[in-house]
């Protein structure tokens, strides 16, 4: 992240050339048919060096790369001093350099392999002591409502990164979850979500989590005050809401002034980023869902792609060569996507997770020199969990006009193998065909053929496919806490390799602030007509319909 542009390298423009000289060339087809050692050559086993077992296959073979474009790539990473950035995050240097943080992510799941000497970082080990004590006490029932019962239910209150990752996990792990206790997730202002959530909730044994990392998220903090008042509605005396309300914040004198004691807190630092931190507190709601153990044996799946990441050198590297191919077809291809298309229904919430963690981590335009950025930088993520995308837009991904690179995803094992049943195979074998569909395609003459003689000459041209559709497959055996840990912190650290080339600021979240400041100035002018002022006609039209038409 040293704020050059990435145009400057020679690597870059060596990259260019490439790309301008070879790139008709670089047919899959043709490059499958030349080598046939092109899987195991571009194909990367991962195995997790320390903790629980986790094994990754990542199949880079199906991408628009030669060996030239790899080295140049590797080339570029090298040229941005991606290892030192690397080694500088590790280190806990202050490399989010606009709000001058550490970016530690890799500390809360650090097993003391990692010398890490940021304030805070020794306190890690404590919270997670915390937690633990904390989720088994709720899970086994010892945790008691103010009337004596177990807590059957969890509400987790907060938005963005303090959302999405217990979200997801929570929905990735259900293997691992304890039935009984329903896990509630409610992250919109609008009031639907939180009154939709507590018609399923008893007072007596609901358990609400207010996380925050600021705690004065304007949805957070207005989900939770109304999830303060249903329960005191039936509660009664401020008292009990010890027994029901925890939160977990870097906040404490706002935590505190919510009305939770500081004993129900659970702490996390400033150099915890809000899309990095399911590892932190923020992943209580986990490890009340899929006990403690499992949490961990998430973190620990994470902290040992951390060392892959920090250890490997560069052409073995998984993070790194992730990115260097997603930076080929971003900058190079005009790329304007990337799709995560985990064949898996419990990754449904993976592609949603990532829209954050990436998007909001390089969705920037300028460097950290504050030069405007003359190239593309983060991808938009988007995808949903196969084969359901097959019968929406896969069309567009096969047939359209747009190079839409995907990343497919899938265990080998399913979790639920139903008697009697083809399930997982059918399943796969759509994992396994589309991939291919995508590079191989079918040509005119294949379509004539298989269509005879009679076929009219526009439905011949609607069914060829064209192919040289790039793609990268992962698979592993299960979807366990340890693998999961892993795959996440693989695309964290891709991410992170990217910003450092485009010498962007990932840690940062500027871009949702304008907004936030807006709302809070037009909430003000909401009540009469005549306030409604300082705005373009259009924004004052469409205020001055809701005044029309509001019945609140
Ligand atoms: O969307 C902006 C953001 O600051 C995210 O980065 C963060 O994850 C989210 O809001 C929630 O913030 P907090 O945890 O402070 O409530």
């Amino acid at each position: 992240m040293s704020g050059k542009l990435a145009s400057s390298y020679a690597s870059w423009q060596k990259l260019q050339q490439l790309y301008d000289a070879e790139h008709s060339k670089i047919i899959l087809k043709d490059l499958f048919a030349k080598d046939p050692k092109r899987f195991e050559k571009y194909s990367k086993t991962y195995q997790s060096t320390s903790g629980p077992d986790a094994t990754l296959l990542v199949d880079l073979s199906k991408n628009l790369i030669t060996e030239p474009v790899l080295a140049t790539l590797l080339d570029l990473v090298r040229e941005a001093k991606v290892e030192e950035y690397r080694d500088k995050m590790f280190a806990g240097e202050h490399i989010n350099t606009s709000e001058d943080r550490a970016v530690l992510h890799v500390a809360l799941r650090n097993f003391n392999d990692f010398n890490i000497s940021e304030a805070g970082a020794d306190e890690v080990s404590g919270v997670l002591a915390h937690m633990k004590e904390f989720s088994d006490a709720v899970r086994s029932g010892e945790w008691k409502g103010y009337t004596g019962k177990a807590i059957n239910a969890i509400v987790n209150i907060g938005i963005g990164g303090s959302d999405l990752g217990p979200v997801m996990v929570t929905e990735a792990l259900k293997p691992y979850a304890k039935r009984d206790l329903k896990a509630h997730f409610v992250s919109n202002i609008d009031g639907t979500h939180i009154a939709e959530t507590l018609r399923e909730c008893d007072p007596e044994t609901t358990l609400f989590i207010i996380a925050s990392k600021t705690f004065t998220t304007q949805e957070t903090i207005t989900n939770a005050e109304s999830a303060r008042s249903w329960f005191l509605q039936t509660a009664g005396d401020k008292k009990h809401v010890a027994k029901h309300f925890v939160a977990l914040s870097t906040n404490t004198k706002a935590v505190t002034a919510f009305g939770i004691s500081e004993s129900n807190m659970f702490q996390f630092w400033d150099w915890v980023g809000g899309r990095y931190s399911l590892w932190s507190a923020i992943g209580l709601s986990i490890a009340l869902v899929i006990g403690y153990e499992n949490f961990e044996a998430l973190l620990k799946g994470a902290h040992s792609m951390d060392k892959h990441f920090k250890e490997t050198p560069l052409e073995e590297n998984l993070p790194v060569l992730m990115a260097a191919i997603g930076i080929w077809y971003n900058d190079f291809y005009g790329a304007q996507t990337l799709a995560l298309l985990p064949y898996d229904q419990y990754l449904h919430k993976f592609a949603d997770y990532f829209q954050q963690g990436d998007m909001e981590s390089n969705g920037k335009s300028v460097t950290k020199d504050g030069e405007r950025v003359k190239y593309q930088t983060g991808p938009i993520i988007w995808g949903a969990s196969g084969t359901n995308g097959q019968h929406s837009f896969y069309q567009l991904v096969h047939q359209g006009t747009k190079l839409i690179p995907a990343d497919f995803i899938a265990p080998a094992t399913t979790h639920n193998p139903i008697e009697n049943s083809k399930h997982h195979r059918i399943l796969l074998s759509n994992f396994f065909a589309q991939p291919e569909a995508l590079a191989f395609g079918k040509t005119e003459e294949e379509v004539k053929k298989e269509l005879g003689s009679g076929a009219s000459e526009v439905l011949v041209k609607s069914k060829v496919f064209e192919g040289n559709r790039p793609s990268t497959s992962i698979m592993f055996p299960l979807l366990t806490p340890a693998t999961l840990g892993a795959l996440i912190a693989l695309y964290e650290h891709k991410i992170f390799v990217q910003g450092v080339v485009w010498g962007i600021n990932s840690f940062d979240q500027m871009g949702v602030e304008l907004g936030k400041v807006l709302a809070k100035n037009i909430l003000a002018q909401l009540e009469k007509p005549d306030d409604v002022k300082g705005h373009d006609s259009s924004t004052t039209g469409l205020i001055h319909y809701y005044q029309k038409f509001r019945k609140e």
